[in-house]
């Protein structure tokens, strides 16, 4: 049995048969990721490698309304542009290591799954939405981008114009929405989520761990082609970007939203 929790509990793991839970703590903060939840979730990575147990990764959010509401904005908005840097190399390594993970990874969609969010989703191998799930890269509302792997995984799990639309929009799409476009692997009312998503995980817990993996690494090759390199000249552009001053203004508009009064 694996540790049922990391890191002052910022991210759960619960184990079900064959299947591992990896759920997302911050329900307050509709599950937003910063940098204690970036170091318990490779902490999880590294345990559920290792358990010869586990042979299904499910990723979620805790409580009802959120998957993962993006980046914590509160944290990037204090960042130096170093700082951002080492972050996104950080993430970057981590959402690759998920898609390139010697097990199966699903995305359980419950809520909202915003930028950041919505990149840890993509970075899994296959994804089961509630239909109260809504998707969007809201980053440029806030004068900046995708920073996780979102120019490079939408356009690899979409199409370029879905994906161009999602990122230069910024708009939110409810699931029934991105039925069509392809990311969304299976759609269900959300008493029915979890059962959906284990009967999808419990359909593969029985091959053979070695088939699996080497089947995956295939897959990867006609996904991940040129992935890296991909996600390294994002850094360039977000970095390029994160260091004007508009940046900073559209985030620190999202943290002071509630401090101003009507009108301001
Ligand atoms: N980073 C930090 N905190 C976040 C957050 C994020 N990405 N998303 C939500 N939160 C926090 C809110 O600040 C709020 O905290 P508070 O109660 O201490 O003020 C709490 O989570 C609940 O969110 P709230 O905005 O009150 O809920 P809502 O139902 O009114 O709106 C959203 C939900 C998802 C539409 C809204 O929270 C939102 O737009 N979040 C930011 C999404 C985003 O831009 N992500 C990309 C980041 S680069």
């Amino acid at each position: 049995m694996v540790a049922e929790s990391v890191s002052q509990d910022v991210v759960l793991i619960e184990q079900q048969g064959a299947v591992a839970f990896v759920t997302i703590n911050r329900p307050e903060k509709l599950n937003a990721l910063n940098s204690a939840v970036f170091a318990a979730l490779e902490h999880a990575l590294d345990l559920l490698e290792e358990d010869v147990a586990i042979k299904v990764l499910v990723f979620t959010g805790q409580g009802e309304k959120a998957f993962v509401a993006g980046a914590d904005i509160e944290q990037l908005a204090q960042m130096s542009t170093m700082e951002v840097v080492e972050q996104m190399t950080f993430v970057h390594r981590l959402f690759l290591r998920i898609g390139e993970f010697p097990k199966p990874t699903i995305a359980m969609v419950n809520g909202y799954a915003l930028g950041g969010g919505f990149e840890l989703a993509l970075s899994c191998d296959m994804l089961v939405a509630s239909e109260t799930a809504v998707f969007g890269f809201p980053e440029i509302n806030l004068d900046t981008l995708p920073g996780w792997g979102g120019t490079q995984f939408a356009p690899r799990k979409m199409g370029s114009n879905r994906a161009k639309e999602m990122v230069l929009t910024g708009n939110f799409y409810p699931a029934a929405d991105c039925r069509e476009f392809g990311f969304i692997n299976r759609l269900v009312p959300p008493s029915e989520l979890r059962a959906t998503v284990l009967e999808l995980a419990q359909s593969m817990t029985a091959k053979h761990p070695f088939a699996l993996k080497m089947a995956k690494s295939a897959l990867q090759q006609a996904d991940g082609q040129g992935l890296l390199a991909g996600m390294q000249y994002e850094t360039l552009a977000y970095t390029a970007n994160f260091s004007a001053p508009h940046a900073k203004a559209g985030l620190n508009a999202f943290v002071n939203r509630k401090k101003q009064g009507p009108g301001s």
